[in-house]
């Protein structure tokens, strides 16, 4: 039974530790999650930094986390959608269900939520974590993990459009290229805009109070070939708010996503003598069906927004990246397995190209390719950490090696004898001089070989 629950407790303002928690157990509705990756938030950073957001105070100490994916580990009792092993990403806001706005449907709005490591409410940036099973969301098997947490902001970018009415043909103005302003952009076009401007980033416009403003206005409406039909803010600075709504057409949308100073000035009467709706939104509601949706079809790839990667047993480090901004970092994600080597740059690559040829056969004996594609998943799980990856091997080769025997059926399968010798290699290579990784992409090619050789004798290929 796994003791290990390292888990990231921020104290006090920049006092943040890892430290033992018990593993909780879950609750008739609930999982038992061991955790996979947990990416961090502008809002995780605010805590650290300033110890609130607005009437969310940090007053006892609290676990960090809140967008996250994870293996479920245990099942409550009146759990029937998941099984241990299955791949989930985690809704971090858990409502009431019973009040009004969860009846309607705007359980975003419920007075009663419970939304991870908003103070009181514990986040998830541990080894495990319980949750309500309801709020896990089953990831098919080419989804990733890493996509998985990147769900969190996607739902952002999905709310944020919806409410906007962003639709086929759209123009749209998007102002701020954080990492909500990127994921409302991959919405927005997802969601068929025709043109998006987006504001913010590097060597693009920053607004500024006191600005000539027509004159911002005008070049808005120049690059996009006239007024976006819906601007959607996503810095929070005041000039950016006033320029959604003095750019967006008459009868159109300035949605506010932004969270900046409590309040700001605003060009009212130009809003409403030119009927510009002005709606905010706050995080989502049944936007993470359709952020997986997304992903899962391949019509957002959000995976190029990850820039940074951290073990869980690195957590500060990676907090240090997303404070600082070293790097210029757009997403920094944490990942559970333990972790002592560098990345290794083959990993990715060799991963990915075995499940390249997977991938590329989908109609080959779809049972076949499913299962292979979950044993690699299984390993990728592991993160890119190699040494992860490599522990992991050590203890569950047999395991590993069993199910593609399985698979192999009666082709004699060699992947077993593989696994094994590579779990001895890693078992026995106590100084981690390195010379697990070759091994390591010894076993991923043999893996690779493995399958081409199972589907080649099943005239797959
Ligand atoms: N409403 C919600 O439910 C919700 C949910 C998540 C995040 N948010 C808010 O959304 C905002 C964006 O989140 P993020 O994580 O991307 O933050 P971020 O700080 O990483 O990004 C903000 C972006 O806005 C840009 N920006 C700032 N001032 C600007 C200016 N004057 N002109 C143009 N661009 C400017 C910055 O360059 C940056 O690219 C934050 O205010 C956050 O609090 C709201
Ligand atoms: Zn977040
Ligand atoms: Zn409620």
């Amino acid at each position: 039974m796994a003791t290990d629950n390292l888990t990231a407790v921020l104290y006090k303002v920049n006092d943040l530790r890892l430290e033992q928690r018990p593993i909780p157990e879950p609750d008739d509705d609930q999982v038992l999650l061991r955790m996979a990756c947990v990416g961090i938030c502008g809002s995780d950073v605010h805590y650290l930094v300033r110890g609130r957001i607005g009437d969310f105070i940090v007053k006892d100490p609290m676990i960090m986390g809140h967008e996250a994916s994870g293996i479920v580990a245990k099942v409550g009792k009146n759990v029937k959608h998941l099984k241990e092993g299955d791949r989930v990403a985690i809704e971090p806001g858990v409502p009431c269900r019973v009040c009004q706005f969860c009846k309607e449907g705007k359980y975003n709005l419920c007075p009663d939520i419970v939304f991870c490591a908003t103070p009181p409410v514990h986040g998830n940036l541990s080894r495990y974590y319980v949750h309500a099973a309801d709020f896990c969301y089953k990831l098919p098997d080419h989804v990733s993990l890493e996509e998985g947490a990147l769900l969190e902001p996607l739902s952002v970018g999905v709310h944020a459009c919806r409410r906007g009415g962003v639709g086929l043909g759209s123009t749209i103005l998007i102002t701020g290229a954080g990492p909500i302003g990127l994921v409302t952009l991959i919405t927005a076009k997802a969601m068929g805009a025709a043109k998006v401007l987006i504001t913010g980033a590097d060597y693009t416009y920053l607004s500024e109070v006191g600005e000539d403003e027509q004159e911002t206005v005008k070049a808005v409406h120049s690059l996009l070939g006239g007024p976006p039909d819906v601007t959607i803010d996503c810095s929070g600075a005041e000039a950016n708010i006033r320029l959604a709504i003095l750019a967006t057409k008459s009868g159109g949308v300035a949605v506010i996503v932004g969270m900046g100073a409590p309040e700001v000035k605003i060009p009212l009467v130009n809003a409403l003598a030119r009927e510009v709706d002005i709606r905010g939104i706050f995080r989502y509601a049944n936007d993470y069906p359709i952020a997986l949706s997304m992903v899962a079809s391949g019509v957002a790839n959000v995976k190029k927004l990850i820039t940074h990667n951290f073990a869980l047993e690195d957590t500060i480090k990676a907090f240090e990246v997303a404070k600082t901004g070293t790097g210029n970092p757009i997403k920094v994600n944490t990942h559970a397995p333990s972790a002592s080597h560098p990345v290794c740059p083959l990993f990715t690559d060799i991963l990915y190209a075995v499940l390249g040829v997977l991938n590329s056969k989908p109609s080959a004996d779809g049972e076949y390719v499913k299962e292979c594609t979950s044993i690699l998943r299984a390993a990728e799980l592991l993160c890119p950490e190699i040494s992860s990856f490599l522990k992991l091997i050590s203890f569950s080769a047999s395991t590993v090696a069993d199910r593609v025997n399985d698979l192999a059926g009666d082709t004699q399968c060699q992947l077993k004898e593989t696994c094994e010798d590579v779990a001895y290699s890693v078992e026995t290579d106590e100084n981690a001089d390195g010379t697990g990784i070759a091994q390591f992409a010894v076993f991923l090619r043999g893996i690779s070989e493995n399958f081409l050789l199972v589907a080649k004798r099943r005239n797959r290929i």
